[in-house]
């Protein structure tokens, strides 16, 4: 899809749809564009009520002398509660709208609203590129079903301001490479696909160096938590690290963790077969820190970030590690495995040791569907966040809220610690009924060190069970947008 620029409207190219859009402040609706072009289209809608401009109304208009035959109109709500994130919601409305309608080429008169023009332009664009999201890489016959908008042209935005739209088209890139990774079959999006995929990142910018562990290396590690959940699967685990130096004169570095869990059978401990289908998203947490590394590196933004995806399959077999078993990890500390559903930690646990031990970063952030808890506690609207760092948690919270990307604060509570005591091992990787989002959090912090850290519970976001505009299939990319922006902003 190409986006293009139109600084004065009366110059704009022949499109299929138009979109205007309208505020409704105190019970009045008012055309948030200048002069009187449209006044003739709209007078009517606007006089019978039809359209109030309330968020996400849409009407369509129809003129014969315009330069689109149909007009959209499109309402964004009360001006006073406009952000970038209920911006992208309505406009990601309207493209959905025009999607389904079979548009082609759209022209949008960019609102004028009292909002930063970068902001303003990230959220219609982001709304374009979300919204006009397909899959069809397993759409055969029904493929003629699926349609895109090929053109869009953004109209009243000056030539200086492409770069804005060139930097939201990038972020929504890794948004949807996330979305492709985490619907993709998990036999045809394995460990090593997704380690060909970071190793391609090198050949986007010299300033990224990237290192795959083998099975053989990852032995030689000493990483036996991983080793442990991979032993049931045909496929070997890798262990993925991308370093990205965007700047190289400072000493500040981070590192991302994700889970790549890229099918989570349990194990021998064995989901129940309506638990196991929506499983190949369990590598979402390593598809957000991909598609985030991505953008990153595309942005080139001004930050050094190392992004870590330890894969593998927790698959089930004649090999595979058994619930009772106690293995040893990298870090020398001896984990019961209660059950082997709860794998993620396992496999989590080795990625912040080595990153907190080996890397020693200023900050670490993982992100993983770590818990059905965190569905029960927050849905799929929202992810658990939790922080040893106050900053760094206002950081994320004041990026979630930029992005639309929840987050709520979960406490790290000491006192449950004693739920994953073990009494043959250091530690038990399940702690009981109660606070399952909690406990799998405390069993992350075992492994942090004294490191500034951030777990983020991805679990109910990353693949929804129903759809909307913006995110119009089951893998949404959660987690991308959010990081992107922790580190536009981080100083
Ligand atoms: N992949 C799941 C978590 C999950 C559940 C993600 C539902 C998305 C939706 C994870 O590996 C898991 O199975 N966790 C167990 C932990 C339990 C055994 C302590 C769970 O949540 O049931
Ligand atoms: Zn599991």
């Amino acid at each position: 899809m190409k986006i293009t620029i139109q600084t004065n409207k009366n110059l704009r190219k022949k499109a299929d749809f138009l979109i205007l859009s309208f505020s409704y402040t105190s019970k009045k609706t008012k055309p948030l564009f200048k002069g009187d072009s449209f006044k003739s289209i709209i007078k009517e809608p606007i006089n019978t009520k039809d359209f109030l401009g309330k968020a996400k109304d849409i009407s369509l208009v129809y003129s014969s002398k315009n330069k689109e035959k149909r007009v959209l109109l499109l309402g964004l709500g009360s001006e006073k509660e406009l952000n970038e994130y209920n911006l992208c919601e309505a406009y990601a409305s309207a493209i959905s709208f025009l999607k389904n309608k079979k548009a082609s080429s759209v022209n949008i008169i960019i609102p004028n609203i009292d909002m930063e023009k970068d902001v303003l332009v990230k959220g219609v664009v982001e709304a374009i590129y979300l919204a006009n999201y397909n899959f069809d890489k397993y759409k055969f016959v029904t493929k003629k079903n699926l349609f895109s908008i090929k053109e869009v042209c953004l109209i009243g935005l000056e030539k200086r301001d492409n770069h804005l739209v060139k930097k939201a088209s990038i972020i929504s890139q890794g948004v949807n490479l996330t979305r492709d990774l985490v619907n993709t079959n998990a036999d045809d999006e394995t460990p090593q696909t997704l380690a060909k995929l970071a190793k391609d990142f090198e050949k986007i910018s010299n300033k990224v160096k990237v290192e795959v562990f083998d099975k053989k290396r990852i032995e030689k590690e000493n990483m036996n938590l991983l080793l442990a959940v991979n032993k049931g699967s045909n496929k070997d685990p890798v262990f993925i690290i991308v370093k990205y130096k965007g700047d190289p004169s400072s000493k500040d570095s981070s590192v991302i963790i994700g889970k790549g869990i890229t099918y989570d059978t349990g194990g021998l401990s064995l989901k129940p077969s309506t638990s196991m289908d929506t499983m190949k998203s369990d590598m979402s947490g390593g598809a957000s820190i991909l598609g985030s590394i991505y953008a990153i590196i595309k942005l080139n933004l001004k930050v050094n970030v190392t992004a870590i995806v330890p894969a593998t399959e927790n698959a089930i077999g004649p090999k595979s590690y058994k619930p009772g078993d106690v293995y040893v990890s990298a870090c020398n500390r001896s984990v019961e495995v209660k059950n082997t559903d709860a794998e993620g930690r396992l496999i989590l646990a080795e990625a912040l040791s080595y990153a907190s031990h080996k890397i020693k970063p200023n900050r670490v952030i993982d992100l993983a569907s770590l818990t059905g808890a965190c569905v029960v506690a927050l849905g799929e609207e929202i992810s658990a966040l939790f922080s040893n760092d106050r900053t760094l948690a206002k950081q994320l919270i004041k990026a979630s809220n930029k992005t639309g990307d929840h987050l709520w604060r979960l406490p790290l509570f000491p006192e449950y610690k004693k739920l994953l005591k073990s009494e043959i091992a250091d530690i038990s990787n399940v702690g009981g009924r109660g606070a399952g989002t909690i406990t799998a959090a405390l069993f992350l912090q075992e492994f942090v060190d004294k490191v500034s850290w951030a777990h983020i519970d991805i679990a109910g976001p990353a693949f929804k069970s129903t759809l909307s505009a913006l995110h119009p299939t089951y893998a949404t990319g959660a987690g991308v947008r959010l990081l992107v922006n922790f580190f536009e902003n981080l100083k």
